[in-house]
Protein backbone atom coordinates (compact mmCIF):
# COMPACT_ATOMS: atom_id res chain seq x y z
CA UNK A 1 0.00 0.00 0.00
CA UNK A 2 1.18 3.53 -0.62
CA UNK A 3 2.80 5.36 2.39
CA UNK A 4 2.20 7.49 5.02
CA UNK A 5 3.66 10.74 3.40
CA UNK A 6 0.37 12.55 2.13
CA UNK A 7 -0.30 10.56 -0.56
CA UNK A 8 -0.48 6.64 -0.30
CA UNK A 9 -3.43 4.17 -0.96
CA UNK A 10 -1.62 0.85 -0.65
CA UNK A 11 0.00 0.66 2.53
CA UNK A 12 -2.11 3.21 4.30
CA UNK A 13 -1.51 6.42 4.98
CA UNK A 14 -1.77 9.93 5.98
CA UNK A 15 -3.91 12.01 4.01
CA UNK A 16 -3.04 15.18 3.25
CA UNK A 17 -6.26 16.84 5.32
CA UNK A 18 -7.08 20.15 6.60
CA UNK A 19 -4.99 23.22 6.70
CA UNK A 20 -1.39 23.07 7.15
CA UNK A 21 -0.58 25.37 10.14
CA UNK A 22 2.98 24.94 10.59
CA UNK A 23 5.69 23.26 9.37
CA UNK A 24 8.86 25.79 9.00
CA UNK A 25 11.58 26.11 10.32
CA UNK A 26 10.98 21.67 11.96
CA UNK A 27 9.81 19.59 9.67
CA UNK A 28 6.74 18.22 12.00
CA UNK A 29 3.23 19.20 10.49
CA UNK A 30 0.13 20.06 11.98
CA UNK A 31 -3.50 20.22 9.80
CA UNK A 32 -6.47 21.49 10.89
CA UNK A 33 -8.70 21.80 12.24
CA UNK A 34 -10.70 19.82 10.15
CA UNK A 35 -14.32 17.97 10.80
CA UNK A 36 -13.17 14.47 9.85
CA UNK A 37 -12.69 11.55 12.59
CA UNK A 38 -9.80 13.72 13.97
CA UNK A 39 -9.68 17.33 14.53
CA UNK A 40 -6.09 17.83 14.05
CA UNK A 41 -3.33 15.42 12.51
CA UNK A 42 0.80 15.99 13.50
CA UNK A 43 2.85 14.33 11.01
CA UNK A 44 6.87 13.95 11.92
CA UNK A 45 7.63 11.99 8.16
CA UNK A 46 10.25 9.10 8.24
CA UNK A 47 12.86 11.00 6.28
CA UNK A 48 12.56 14.04 8.85
CA UNK A 49 12.66 11.65 11.83
CA UNK A 50 15.37 9.69 10.70
CA UNK A 51 17.34 13.20 11.79
CA UNK A 52 15.59 14.39 14.34
CA UNK A 53 17.17 14.03 17.70
CA UNK A 54 14.87 12.78 20.55
CA UNK A 55 14.86 16.26 21.98
CA UNK A 56 13.73 18.32 18.73
CA UNK A 57 11.30 15.77 18.47
CA UNK A 58 9.89 16.46 21.98
CA UNK A 59 10.30 20.51 21.31
CA UNK A 60 8.58 20.40 18.48
CA UNK A 61 5.57 18.20 19.48
CA UNK A 62 5.07 20.58 22.11
CA UNK A 63 4.76 23.03 19.79
CA UNK A 64 1.99 21.42 17.89
CA UNK A 65 0.18 20.65 20.82
CA UNK A 66 -0.02 23.71 21.68
CA UNK A 67 -1.09 25.10 18.30
CA UNK A 68 -4.09 22.17 18.13
CA UNK A 69 -4.88 23.86 22.24
CA UNK A 70 -4.94 27.10 21.18
CA UNK A 71 -7.34 25.93 18.36
CA UNK A 72 -9.86 24.92 20.51
CA UNK A 73 -8.23 21.17 20.91
CA UNK A 74 -9.97 17.50 20.01
CA UNK A 75 -9.32 14.38 18.72
CA UNK A 76 -5.73 14.55 17.40
CA UNK A 77 -3.95 11.59 15.48
CA UNK A 78 -0.16 11.83 15.30
CA UNK A 79 1.89 9.58 13.04
CA UNK A 80 5.32 9.23 13.69
CA UNK A 81 7.45 7.53 10.65
CA UNK A 82 10.67 5.62 11.38
CA UNK A 83 9.49 5.68 14.88
CA UNK A 84 12.10 5.27 17.10
CA UNK A 85 12.41 3.78 20.65
CA UNK A 86 11.59 6.32 23.08
CA UNK A 87 9.28 7.94 20.82
CA UNK A 88 6.16 6.24 22.58
CA UNK A 89 7.53 7.72 25.91
CA UNK A 90 7.66 10.69 24.50
CA UNK A 91 4.31 10.67 22.47
CA UNK A 92 2.88 9.78 25.81
CA UNK A 93 3.23 13.23 27.79
CA UNK A 94 0.85 14.11 26.01
CA UNK A 95 -1.49 11.78 26.16
CA UNK A 96 -0.71 10.05 22.66
CA UNK A 97 -1.37 5.82 22.57
CA UNK A 98 -0.57 4.25 19.14
CA UNK A 99 -3.01 2.38 17.90
CA UNK A 100 -1.84 1.84 14.01
CA UNK A 101 1.97 0.46 12.85
CA UNK A 102 2.70 0.57 9.42
CA UNK A 103 6.25 -1.88 8.40
CA UNK A 104 7.78 -0.78 5.40
CA UNK A 105 9.49 -4.01 4.15
CA UNK A 106 12.02 -4.38 2.09
CA UNK A 107 13.57 -7.17 -0.18
CA UNK A 108 16.57 -7.29 -3.13
CA UNK A 109 16.19 -7.24 -6.58
CA UNK A 110 16.09 -9.08 -9.16
CA UNK A 111 13.41 -11.38 -7.26
CA UNK A 112 12.78 -14.87 -8.43
CA UNK A 113 10.64 -15.01 -11.24
CA UNK A 114 6.76 -14.86 -11.36
CA UNK A 115 5.44 -17.38 -13.50
CA UNK A 116 1.85 -15.68 -13.40
CA UNK A 117 0.06 -14.23 -16.31
CA UNK A 118 -0.03 -10.24 -16.40
CA UNK A 119 -0.53 -7.66 -18.47
CA UNK A 120 -0.47 -3.79 -18.24
CA UNK A 121 -3.61 -2.32 -17.55
CA UNK A 122 -5.82 -0.61 -20.33
CA UNK A 123 -8.50 2.09 -20.17
CA UNK A 124 -11.28 -0.71 -20.14
CA UNK A 125 -9.79 -1.84 -16.99
CA UNK A 126 -10.36 0.66 -14.71
CA UNK A 127 -14.07 0.53 -13.45
CA UNK A 128 -13.01 -3.65 -12.66
CA UNK A 129 -9.76 -2.47 -10.65
CA UNK A 130 -11.91 -0.24 -8.49
CA UNK A 131 -14.55 -2.57 -7.96
CA UNK A 132 -11.28 -5.20 -7.24
CA UNK A 133 -9.62 -2.49 -4.72
CA UNK A 134 -13.37 -1.60 -2.93
CA UNK A 135 -13.52 -5.18 -2.33
CA UNK A 136 -9.97 -6.51 -1.42
CA UNK A 137 -9.68 -2.97 1.13
CA UNK A 138 -12.66 -2.84 2.25
CA UNK A 139 -11.39 -3.18 5.81
CA UNK A 140 -8.66 -0.39 5.06
CA UNK A 141 -9.10 3.17 6.76
CA UNK A 142 -7.74 4.61 3.42
CA UNK A 143 -7.70 2.41 0.33
CA UNK A 144 -10.86 1.05 0.09
CA UNK A 145 -12.78 4.16 -1.20
CA UNK A 146 -10.35 4.35 -4.17
CA UNK A 147 -12.74 6.70 -6.85
CA UNK A 148 -12.46 7.46 -10.63
CA UNK A 149 -11.49 10.95 -9.70
CA UNK A 150 -8.57 9.28 -7.21
CA UNK A 151 -7.78 6.92 -9.80
CA UNK A 152 -7.34 9.70 -12.83
CA UNK A 153 -5.36 12.01 -10.51
CA UNK A 154 -2.70 9.46 -9.81
CA UNK A 155 -2.22 8.85 -13.42
CA UNK A 156 -1.60 12.29 -13.73
CA UNK A 157 1.33 11.94 -11.19
CA UNK A 158 5.03 12.18 -13.19
CA UNK A 159 5.55 8.57 -11.86
CA UNK A 160 2.63 7.41 -12.90
CA UNK A 161 3.31 4.30 -15.69
CA UNK A 162 0.55 2.02 -16.81
CA UNK A 163 3.26 -0.32 -17.83
CA UNK A 164 3.71 -0.93 -14.43
CA UNK A 165 0.05 -1.42 -13.52
CA UNK A 166 -0.07 -5.07 -14.11
CA UNK A 167 -3.57 -6.74 -13.83
CA UNK A 168 -4.06 -10.80 -13.91
CA UNK A 169 -7.09 -12.07 -15.59
CA UNK A 170 -8.97 -15.39 -14.60
CA UNK A 171 -12.02 -16.63 -16.48
CA UNK A 172 -12.22 -13.18 -18.09
CA UNK A 173 -12.64 -11.28 -14.75
CA UNK A 174 -9.93 -9.16 -13.52
CA UNK A 175 -8.55 -11.53 -10.22
CA UNK A 176 -6.25 -8.84 -8.90
CA UNK A 177 -3.82 -5.96 -9.76
CA UNK A 178 -0.25 -4.91 -9.04
CA UNK A 179 0.43 -1.48 -9.17
CA UNK A 180 4.09 -0.44 -9.08
CA UNK A 181 6.28 2.84 -8.34
CA UNK A 182 9.77 3.66 -9.16
CA UNK A 183 11.45 6.30 -6.41
CA UNK A 184 14.30 7.46 -8.18
CA UNK A 185 17.99 7.66 -6.00
CA UNK A 186 17.77 10.62 -3.91
CA UNK A 187 13.67 11.22 -4.33
CA UNK A 188 13.68 11.22 -0.53
CA UNK A 189 16.75 12.47 1.45
CA UNK A 190 18.32 11.07 3.25
CA UNK A 191 18.19 7.95 1.31
CA UNK A 192 19.82 7.56 -1.84
CA UNK A 193 19.21 4.39 -3.10
CA UNK A 194 16.52 3.88 -5.93
CA UNK A 195 13.34 1.84 -4.75
CA UNK A 196 10.85 -0.48 -6.83
CA UNK A 197 7.36 0.00 -4.49
CA UNK A 198 4.60 -2.09 -4.66
CA UNK A 199 2.70 0.51 -4.49
CA UNK A 200 -1.04 -1.05 -4.11
CA UNK A 201 -1.34 -5.16 -4.68
CA UNK A 202 -4.65 -6.84 -4.45
CA UNK A 203 -6.82 -9.84 -4.82
CA UNK A 204 -10.72 -10.17 -5.38
CA UNK A 205 -11.72 -11.85 -2.18
CA UNK A 206 -13.37 -14.57 -4.63
CA UNK A 207 -9.62 -15.20 -5.52
CA UNK A 208 -7.85 -14.87 -2.30
CA UNK A 209 -6.23 -17.90 -0.42
CA UNK A 210 -5.45 -19.45 -4.49
CA UNK A 211 -2.12 -18.68 -4.39
CA UNK A 212 -2.19 -15.16 -6.76
CA UNK A 213 -0.80 -13.16 -4.04
CA UNK A 214 2.81 -14.33 -4.16
CA UNK A 215 3.50 -14.47 -8.00
CA UNK A 216 1.46 -11.43 -8.76
CA UNK A 217 3.97 -9.18 -6.31
CA UNK A 218 7.11 -11.03 -7.88
CA UNK A 219 5.49 -10.06 -11.31
CA UNK A 220 5.68 -6.34 -9.66
CA UNK A 221 9.00 -6.77 -8.66
CA UNK A 222 9.97 -7.91 -12.23
CA UNK A 223 8.61 -4.73 -13.66
CA UNK A 224 10.64 -2.90 -11.25
CA UNK A 225 13.79 -4.52 -11.49
CA UNK A 226 13.73 -3.91 -15.31
CA UNK A 227 13.52 -0.08 -14.55
CA UNK A 228 16.34 -0.14 -12.42
CA UNK A 229 16.25 -0.43 -8.60
CA UNK A 230 18.16 -3.21 -6.78
CA UNK A 231 15.92 -2.55 -4.20
CA UNK A 232 11.87 -3.47 -3.88
CA UNK A 233 10.16 -1.54 -1.04
CA UNK A 234 6.33 -1.94 -0.04
CA UNK A 235 4.02 -0.99 3.09
CA UNK A 236 2.16 -2.96 4.82
CA UNK A 237 -0.36 -2.76 8.03
CA UNK A 238 1.46 -4.67 10.90
CA UNK A 239 -1.66 -6.86 11.38
CA UNK A 240 -2.22 -8.01 7.75
CA UNK A 241 -1.01 -11.56 8.07
CA UNK A 242 -2.33 -12.70 5.16
CA UNK A 243 0.07 -10.26 3.28
CA UNK A 244 2.85 -10.28 5.27
CA UNK A 245 2.92 -14.42 5.22
CA UNK A 246 2.60 -13.79 1.10
CA UNK A 247 5.85 -10.99 1.87
CA UNK A 248 7.89 -13.12 4.05
CA UNK A 249 7.99 -16.01 1.91
CA UNK A 250 9.05 -13.62 -0.74
CA UNK A 251 12.01 -12.39 1.16
CA UNK A 252 10.75 -9.19 2.25
CA UNK A 253 12.14 -7.98 5.50
CA UNK A 254 10.95 -5.03 8.24
CA UNK A 255 13.14 -1.67 7.74
CA UNK A 256 11.45 0.67 9.63
CA UNK A 257 7.67 1.37 11.18
CA UNK A 258 6.05 4.27 10.96
CA UNK A 259 3.24 4.31 14.11
CA UNK A 260 -0.03 6.32 14.52
CA UNK A 261 -1.41 7.66 18.21
CA UNK A 262 -4.40 8.85 19.47
CA UNK A 263 -5.18 11.53 22.01
CA UNK A 264 -7.83 13.94 23.16
CA UNK A 265 -6.10 17.03 23.32
C1 LIG B 1 -2.67 -9.95 0.55
C2 LIG B 1 -3.23 -10.60 -0.71
C3 LIG B 1 -2.75 -9.82 -1.94
C4 LIG B 1 -2.66 -12.02 -0.77
O1 LIG B 1 -3.13 -12.62 -1.96
P1 LIG B 1 -3.65 -14.12 -1.98
O2 LIG B 1 -3.75 -14.52 -3.41
O3 LIG B 1 -4.88 -14.24 -1.17
O4 LIG B 1 -2.42 -14.86 -1.29
P2 LIG B 1 -2.33 -16.38 -0.87
O5 LIG B 1 -3.37 -17.19 -1.57
O6 LIG B 1 -0.90 -16.77 -1.04
O7 LIG B 1 -2.69 -16.32 0.68
C5 LIG B 1 -1.88 -15.65 1.61
C6 LIG B 1 -2.16 -16.12 2.99
O8 LIG B 1 -3.41 -15.65 3.44
C7 LIG B 1 -4.31 -16.73 3.69
N1 LIG B 1 -5.60 -16.32 3.11
C8 LIG B 1 -5.79 -15.52 2.07
N2 LIG B 1 -7.10 -15.35 1.84
C9 LIG B 1 -7.74 -16.06 2.74
C10 LIG B 1 -9.09 -16.28 3.00
N3 LIG B 1 -10.06 -15.67 2.30
N4 LIG B 1 -9.38 -17.08 4.02
C11 LIG B 1 -8.41 -17.66 4.75
N5 LIG B 1 -7.11 -17.47 4.54
C12 LIG B 1 -6.77 -16.68 3.55
C13 LIG B 1 -3.70 -17.90 2.97
O9 LIG B 1 -4.04 -19.11 3.58
C14 LIG B 1 -2.25 -17.62 3.09
O10 LIG B 1 -1.79 -17.94 4.38
P3 LIG B 1 -0.62 -19.00 4.58
O11 LIG B 1 0.54 -18.46 3.87
O12 LIG B 1 -0.43 -19.06 6.04
O13 LIG B 1 -1.15 -20.25 3.98
C15 LIG B 1 -4.77 -10.68 -0.69
O14 LIG B 1 -5.15 -11.37 0.46
C16 LIG B 1 -5.45 -9.34 -0.71
O15 LIG B 1 -5.73 -8.79 -1.76
N6 LIG B 1 -5.76 -8.81 0.48
C17 LIG B 1 -6.48 -7.53 0.60
C18 LIG B 1 -5.65 -6.37 0.09
C19 LIG B 1 -4.33 -6.30 0.77
O16 LIG B 1 -4.21 -6.49 1.98
N7 LIG B 1 -3.27 -6.01 0.00
C20 LIG B 1 -1.92 -5.90 0.52
C21 LIG B 1 -1.70 -4.55 1.12
S1 LIG B 1 -0.03 -4.34 1.60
Amino acid sequence: MPAPEAEPLSGGGIRDEGRQLASEPVAIQIFGPDEGEVTWSIEVPARERLVMSPGDLAENLAGAVKTARAGGGGRCRLWIGHVAPGDDRLAARWGFAPYRDLWQLRCSLPAPPSGLDVRPITADDEASVLVVNRRAFAWHPEQGDMSAADLRERQREPWYDPAGFLVHERGGRIAGFCWTKVHPAGAAPPEDVAMGEIYVIAVDPDFQGLGIGGPLTLAGLAHLHSRGPATGMLYVESDNDAANAVYRRLGFRRHHTNRAYVADL
